[in-house]
């Protein structure tokens, strides 16, 4: 499969396939594609008769240059799994200098308390490089409607606020996480653990599952409490964080409401490799 590399080109394809009537969508990724991105690309299947899968490691969003330079990055064998969906699919590979235009830098967003926890917290900058990485890729490619993965549950919520400050005129829509038979979530980062690791990390999944049972008879503190000591007896994992949050909002849950709906989130260390993962609760 061919891929598109520049901005002109993407944007030309996107005005005609809309001048037929076509709706498109998009699914950007950072590339090194499994199994729960197809899944994205099929669930945008379902609405939209054209589907633009971007490629691209953004550079602004890491907040640790390990990480950057380590990340997985298998163009070639993403142009080959996406071949199957012949011109359904348009693949946009854009340079660092296509979407930065020379200036690789984050625009300063204030997300308000969306940002303040959990991966805001402990990855100061990164939602502002996924802001300005998706606004620039948004007015490049013109979709109607972008996928984005509950895996990533708060830059779910991110995105919809970006969309809201840079009055943007695409639909957000999440879709549901996509699993291992084991539990672990699909994630590009998954291609680095080892075996050993990966025997560990559907732990994480198997914790979030007994949290949702344990949710409605247990405190917020004391579920909290527990998830801790299950992390602190495995080894192999290194709890980074767990928090039960408001979906809406995200703000951490410190007395539960009727009518409200919560969700848990982990992030842990396998190594060096940091997982997160999230569930539904009520
Ligand atoms: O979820 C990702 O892979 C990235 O954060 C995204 C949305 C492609 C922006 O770089």
């Amino acid at each position: 499969m061919r891929a598109i590399t520049s901005k002109e080109a993407i944007l030309k394809a996107v005005l005609e396939a809309k001048k037929k009537n076509n709706t498109v969508g998009f699914v950007p990724t950072m590339g090194a594609l499994h199994k729960g991105h197809l899944s994205l690309i099929d669930y945008a299947l379902e609405c939209c008769e054209v589907v633009v899968v971007s490629i691209f490691v953004n550079p602004t969003q890491f907040n640790n240059a390990a990480d950057l330079e380590k990340y997985p990055r298998t163009v070639d064998a993403d142009l080959e799994l996406l071949s199957s969906y012949q011109s359904q699919v348009l693949v946009y590979v854009p340079s660092v200098n296509v979407i930065y235009e020379g200036d690789v830098v984050s625009k300063s967003y204030n997300f308000g308390s969306l940002e303040d926890v959990m991966e805001g917290e402990h990855r100061p900058g990164h939602f502002d490089g996924v802001g300005t990485v998706l606004n620039h890729l948004f007015r490049q490619v013109q979709p109607d409607k972008a996928f984005f993965g509950e895996k990533d549950y708060q830059q779910l919520k991110i995105v919809e606020k970006l969309v809201e400050k840079e009055k943007l005129s695409v639909q957000i829509l999440g879709c549901p996480i996509y699993r291992q038979p084991d539990g672990l979530a699909m994630s590009s980062r998954n291609a680095r653990l080892t075996q050993k690791q990966l025997a560990t990390a559907p732990f994480i999944h198997k914790i979030l599952k007994e949290a949702r049972e344990r949710f409605s008879s247990t405190s917020a503190n004391e579920l909290r409490k527990w998830v801790q000591a299950q992390f602190a007896s495995q080894d192999g994992l290194e709890l980074e964080y767990f928090e039960i949050a408001n979906i809406k909002n995200l703000s951490p849950l410190s007395r539960k409401r009727k009518n409200q709906k919560y969700r848990a989130f982990i992030a842990a260390f396998a190594g060096e490799i940091r997982l997160i993962d999230n569930i539904a609760l009520n």
